[in-house]
């Protein structure tokens, strides 16, 4: 909300009474009425039935009587206008030691929810039950630790990760104002005011990069009797599963690294900014793509792309144990032997592949138009051909591993020559088939529609182990 309606609304003059009115009679009454049950009214929020649905006043949120009766007194103006626009509301302080233990629970029930109470965010539907208390805010000692909760939904952060915009209103933000995105801003503003722009500006999803794993295909066994076709039919099935699930069991691990929504005081107003996100979260391949181009500009990126690179290797690792992994990918004990017979496998493997390629019965790329596309989806990759070996040689004295990888090096950047610079040369593929992309280290084409996100997987990668080339030089080379 821009911040002088705020100001008008925390106001109790008689002039603004059409505007807080205007405000009341969009709060939905708690008398269920079904002509109310629908998205025009507020809280836009599930009620204690399950999911909304117009017309059914048990689907849909409201406030209780006693609220409802404050909020009327509000409209009225009958209410102390002591809204303090950078400090927000006054807290209640306790007058006595006897009145503290009642402040303790009113301060924790304060920042609830509270309804709606299935399966409830809180607490669950016991909260309506009568026996759950033995007093107000007291609950009936029969209650022992975790009786409260145990209802509800587990794990929780799933449900808050499915549910979030009409369930979890208030513990859960579900679009935000990123703190680096305001410092920017306050910045480029040079003191002049930012706090109406900060309302407007893009905002974005609070659990963004949440769910983005790469999910593995799973090894099922299969059920006696089955066909090939079912049994593969299973997997997809299972697999399709696996991936529309990924966000919730990515909240499970993730929640504490997300960010907290504070109100800061600028110039004499309160805005609230995303803070205390954590860089080692929530980054798309696309976003690593574009910060590892700007090291300057994104040092935290850079530190946090360390423990990237660590998952992924550590994935690798899980993936060469994996029933499916061809030979040529698993653990061998090194030995001069076993390496060139290693080595030895895997040129024979290739040379047969390749000999044992036919066009006519390719099955992916059977027009034109498809081989252009998949040129199109390689061009992040391409146009950064090489990229893992950027920093991979020191300007020192150097061994012989270090020569070899900066030969290979030298041969993708065309040594000396743009002519035979192999992202130069995509480049002019790209041009030949009528593609024309922005800047690789824009964002722009960080952000371009006609790439899919897995189009950046490989280079951001490239990008995120070469930002730390001796520390996983053996990685490198390997
Ligand atoms: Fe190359």
């Amino acid at each position: 909300m821009a911040p002088k309606r705020f100001e008008k609304l925390a106001s109790n003059k008689p002039e603004y009474k059409e505007l807080r009115t205007a405000v009341f009679e969009r709060l939905r009454n708690p008398r269920m009425d079904v002509s109310q049950a629908t998205y025009q009214y507020m809280p836009l929020l599930a009620g204690d039935a399950g999911d909304p649905r117009d017309g059914d006043p048990l689907k849909w949120m409201s406030l209780l009587p006693t609220q409802y009766i404050h909020m009327w007194h509000w409209a009225q103006g009958e209410f102390e206008a002591d809204w303090d626009p950078v400090k927000g509301g006054k807290p209640p302080k306790p007058t006595s030691v006897q009145e503290e233990p009642h402040a303790l629970v009113r301060a924790a029930l304060e920042a609830c929810v509270g309804g709606p109470f299935y399966p409830g965010i809180e607490m669950t539907y016991i909260a309506q039950q009568q026996d759950t208390w033995a007093g107000p805010f007291r609950v009936n000692e029969t209650y022992l630790a975790g009786d409260l909760s145990k209802r509800m939904a587990v794990p929780w952060q799933a449900d808050s990760f499915e549910c979030n915009t009409h369930w979890w209103p208030a513990q859960h933000p579900d679009d935000v104002y990123p703190e680096a995105h305001y410092n920017a801003l306050v910045r480029s503003a040079a003191g002049s005011p930012v706090t109406d722009t900060v309302q407007s500006a893009d905002r974005v999803l609070w659990h963004r990069g949440v769910g983005h794993q790469v999910s593995y295909e799973p090894q099922l066994k299969r059920d006696p009797g089955d066909t090939e076709e079912q049994h593969n039919a299973k997997v997809a099935e299972r697999w399709r599963l696996i991936r529309a699930k990924s966000g919730d069991h990515d909240m499970v691990e993730q929640w504490h690294k997300l960010g907290f929504v504070v109100p800061r005081a600028v110039a004499g107003r309160r805005v609230l900014i995303e803070s205390e996100r954590s860089v080692h979260v929530g980054l798309s391949d696309r976003e690593w793509f574009y910060t590892l181009q700007h090291p300057d500009r994104f040092p935290e990126q850079v530190e946090a792309s360390r423990d990237y690179v660590r998952k992924v290797l550590a994935d690798a690792r899980a993936a060469q144990l994996h029933p499916k992994a061809p030979l040529t990918r698993r653990p061998f004990t090194y030995s001069r032997k076993n390496l060139d017979a290693r080595l030895d496998l895997i040129y024979k493997t290739q040379a047969q592949e390749a000999d044992a390629y036919d066009p006519v019965s390719e099955p992916t790329f059977r027009t034109r138009q498809a081989v252009v596309e998949r040129v199109r989806q390689m061009a992040p990759f391409n146009l950064l051909d090489g990229v893992w070996l950027r920093n991979v040689t020191p300007a020192k004295p150097i061994d012989d591993v270090h020569s070899l990888l900066f030969s290979i090096w030298k041969d993708e950047v065309g040594d000396g020559n743009p002519a035979l610079n192999h992202s130069n040369l995509y480049q002019n593929l790209l041009e030949k088939l009528g593609i024309f992309l922005p800047p690789v280290d824009s964002e722009e084409f960080a952000d371009h529609p006609d790439l899919l996100d897995s189009a950046y997987t490989v280079a951001a990668f490239e990008l995120a182990i070469s930002s730390h080339s001796e520390e996983f030089f053996p990685n490198s080379s390997g």
